[in-house]
């Protein structure tokens, strides 16, 4: 794991008490490689590969508000050997805009809620006037590792977490593209959508095996909306377009991005690779979904799942107090959706009482049904939104519902799926899940028996340092996509 660039360092005090700077939000300041961690228990034999999870972490003091969207990307990896030791590394992704303020010795780039407050052009140089952080996601498609952020290109890193740079396929990709792509495991093609606050307000593309731009449709909706994810079946790709809108005559009024239901609320169905002209909307209930488990096709219908906020409110407001959180604890339950494309109809309902986000299957089902689904929930009443303390589990064949929680102190992360490179059902794998300790102001790496999560974790990697709270993680198998021990 050769790296060659040279090392950066934090300077976030946050003696305006920001709530997302603060806990264990608050960020780290250096970054580290340590070639043994600390192992409890017993690794399976299988579990060889590479854990990397995306978040933010300013690298400087921020600009006035300050939201966990903003944060700089930092890639954290956990390397499972072939000879059973366990190595951890962790670098920020070098943004234009961030090594913009590396070069300024501050914060140029204000945050989220004050976006359209440009930097001076004199301080940003090339870095354009938004930052584009990549700080939600890390996928790899067509060769490439791509750190994700809805607001811009993505951003090429290598299996060792070196920035390459932004990714625009070759200038075919002209807008943002969501954090949330559709990997199919069946044709190796990748489903990507945009939105974007000037028409056209949506755009969906599908890249090819290898990386290429192959289809690009440009979307007519009535508002721009925030859009987080997409559901993909074996024909079709299907949006939920929520009425989560951005309203930027709100700005210095209250949130961005604000719940309209008055607008109503749809679902869109396209052939793959169909053009504007083929999308079906079908009017829905009001309701804003930021992760979806799988969709697939059962005759003439098509039916997914994932979280669903009746309202969300995920605080982009600059008119908050700086000592005083923004996003409301709006929470989200498991919903199952359908769409009936011979009759013209479409409905939902809630699946479970327990809140939950952090939508994850095995990978190897995306757009076929899957039998087993996982998420991150709640099961106590004393967390934020985004602060889980539990990995919960269904099995939708036996209507069956499993939970391990992490404790009172205990603060779960987001969940990825192994697979057993020797195992043949479904949930033959293991959960993956990086969960803080408040007690010990420390971090574990848990893994967990996909099919039976509630005796706990089968091992435990006591990582070498805190991990702030993050997004999205991923697993990356050796001899996968350029990953070597
Ligand atoms: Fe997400």
């Amino acid at each position: 794991m050769a790296t060659t660039e040279s090392a950066l360092r934090g300077h976030v005090t946050n003696n305006a008490k920001q709530p997302d700077l603060s806990g264990n939000r608050r960020p780290i300041d250096d970054e580290i490689d340590v070639a043994r961690c600390e192992v409890i228990g017993e690794l399976p034999a299988g579990l060889r590969g590479r854990f990397v999870r995306n978040g933010p972490n300013p690298m400087f003091e921020p600009i006035g508000r300050y939201s966990l969207l903003d944060g700089d990307g930092m890639l954290h990896s956990v390397t499972f050997a072939d000879d059973g030791t366990v190595s951890y590394r962790n670098r920020w992704i070098r943004s234009r805009g961030l090594l913009a303020e590396v070069a300024h010795g501050a914060a140029i780039y204000p945050g989220l809620g004050d976006v359209l407050h440009f930097p001076d052009r004199s301080l940003t140089g090339s870095a354009g006037p938004v930052k584009n952080p990549a700080n939600t996601h890390i996928i790899e498609h067509g060769g490439r590792w791509l750190a994700l952020w809805e607001g811009g290109l993505p951003t090429e890193v290598t299996p060792d977490l070196d920035t390459v740079g932004e990714w625009n396929f070759d200038g075919r990709m002209r807008g943002p593209m969501t954090a949330h792509p559709r990997l199919d495991p069946r044709t190796g093609e990748m489903l990507v959508f945009g939105y974007s606050l000037f028409a056209p307000y949506l755009t969906y593309s599908v890249i090819d095996p290898n990386g290429a731009m192959a289809h690009h449709v440009a979307i007519d909706l009535p508002a721009p909306v925030m859009m987080h994810d997409m559901i993909m079946t074996e024909h079709y790709a299907v949006f939920l377009d929520s009425p989560y809108v951005f309203d930027l005559a709100n700005i210095g009024k209250g949130p961005m991005v604000r719940w309209m239901p008055e607008n109503g609320c749809r679902i869109g169905v396209l052939p793959r690779r169909g053009d504007a002209s083929d999308l079906r909307w079908f009017d829905i209930d009001p309701g804003h979904v930021q992760h979806f488990w799988s969709g697939w096709e059962n005759g003439d219908r098509i039916e997914f799942s994932g979280c669903r906020y009746p309202a969300p409110d995920f605080g982009i407001d600059n008119t908050t107090p700086l000592d005083e959180r923004s996003a409301k604890d709006i929470t989200a339950r498991p919903a199952r959706y359908w769409v009936d494309l011979a009759a013209g109809t479409a409905g939902w309902e809630e699946t479970d009482d327990i809140d939950g986000d952090f939508n994850r299957i095995n990978p190897a089902y995306d757009g076929l049904r899957t039998r087993y689904q996982y998420m991150s929930g709640f099961t106590r009443t004393d967390r934020h939104l985004g602060d889980f303390d539990a990995i919960v589990r269904y099995d939708l064949d036996k209507d069956e519902r499993s939970v391990w929680s992490a404790g009172a102190n205990g603060h779960v992360g987001e969940s990825v799926f192994a697979a057993d490179p020797n195992g043949q059902a479904e949930d033959d794998g293991w959960l993956l899940n990086t969960v803080y300790f408040d007690d010990r102001d420390s971090t574990d790496l848990v893994v967990l028996d996909a099919r039976d999560i509630e005796s706990g974790p089968i091992a435990t990697v006591r990582l070498p340092r805190r991990l702030p709270f993050g997004f999205h993680v991923n697993w990356f198998p050796f001899d996968d996509a350029g990953v070597s021990a």
